[in-house]
């Protein structure tokens, strides 16, 4: 694989069974779909599925809720193990537990979305959920998404993809989730808030979001979910005919 690999859409087919212990990492920026494309990627190949955002926004709602500074990162990152994930209805990691307490509803807001990069730009909280990407992945058939995920956090998985599409793509996508018009005034915000986002996550001295060296790039302007998710499964299906056929 290489950096300028371009995956095209195309059908699903069956996975040879070597896919099935594969550990896929997918990174990109906000809003790429990464979520929604992995889970539905996890769930083709057999395979769990981590959304490694949810522990950044789950620990940044926590640190909101305690009135911690967003900027202290020794003492956000002390908030690492009050956080728990739990397997929903389809087992993905998608339940996000604070005390017991499922906070999933809580953590994709505007004012998660504001303090994040903050706090995912403090070292000691980097440090602290690093470990804990590696413990939920270390057993693999997992899919997992992010920024870093095939940079620092999963170095030797198995694929990686880094899934973009434009700001103005990613935007509207997400405007429209949310049940406003991409050129409304709310719609223009949420493009406004996604390029700071991009630029600060970008741009942060430890593991900024990028794409690893051997990820393999999937555009997905102008796809459908149902095609994007189709080029995905064809560079896991590429690898998992790899690992079969190795000794
Ligand atoms: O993917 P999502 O938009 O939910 O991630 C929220 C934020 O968590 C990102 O903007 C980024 O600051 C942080 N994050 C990160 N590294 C990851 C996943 C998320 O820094 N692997």
């Amino acid at each position: 694989m290489t950096g300028s690999d371009e995956a095209s859409p195309s059908q699903p087919v069956p996975l040879p069974d070597a896919s099935r212990r594969l550990v896929v990492a997918i990174d990109g920026p906000a809003s790429s779909g990464k979520s929604s494309v992995g889970a539905a990627v996890a769930a083709a190949i057999g395979a769990r599925f981590l959304d490694t955002g949810l522990l950044y926004r789950a620990l940044t709602w926590l640190c909101l809720e305690r009135r911690l500074r967003p900027e202290d990162g020794p003492a956000v990152a002390g908030l690492v193990g009050e956080i728990d994930l739990g397997p929903d209805e389809a087992g993905h990691l998608a339940r996000v537990l604070v005390d017991g307490r499922d906070v999933a509803d809580r953590i994709r807001t505007p004012r998660v979305d504001r303090a994040v990069s903050e706090v995912s730009r403090q070292p000691e909280v980097r440090a602290a959920l690093l470990d804990r990407q590696r413990a939920i992945a270390a057993a693999g058939a997992i899919v997992v998404a992010g920024r870093d995920i095939g940079s620092v956090v999963l170095p030797d998985a198995d694929v990686k993809v880094w899934l973009d599409a434009s700001a103005e793509e990613r935007a509207a996508r997400r405007a429209r989730e949310r049940g406003f018009d991409p050129a409304s005034p709310p719609g223009i915000a949420i493009l406004d808030e996604l390029r700071r986002r991009d630029q600060a996550d970008g741009s942060r001295a430890v593991s900024p979001s990028r794409p690893a060296d051997d990820a393999v790039h999937v555009r997905t302007d102008g796809n459908t979910f149902e095609e994007t998710v189709a080029a995905v499964l064809a560079v896991v299906r590429a690898a998992g005919a790899v690992a079969e056929g190795s000794p």
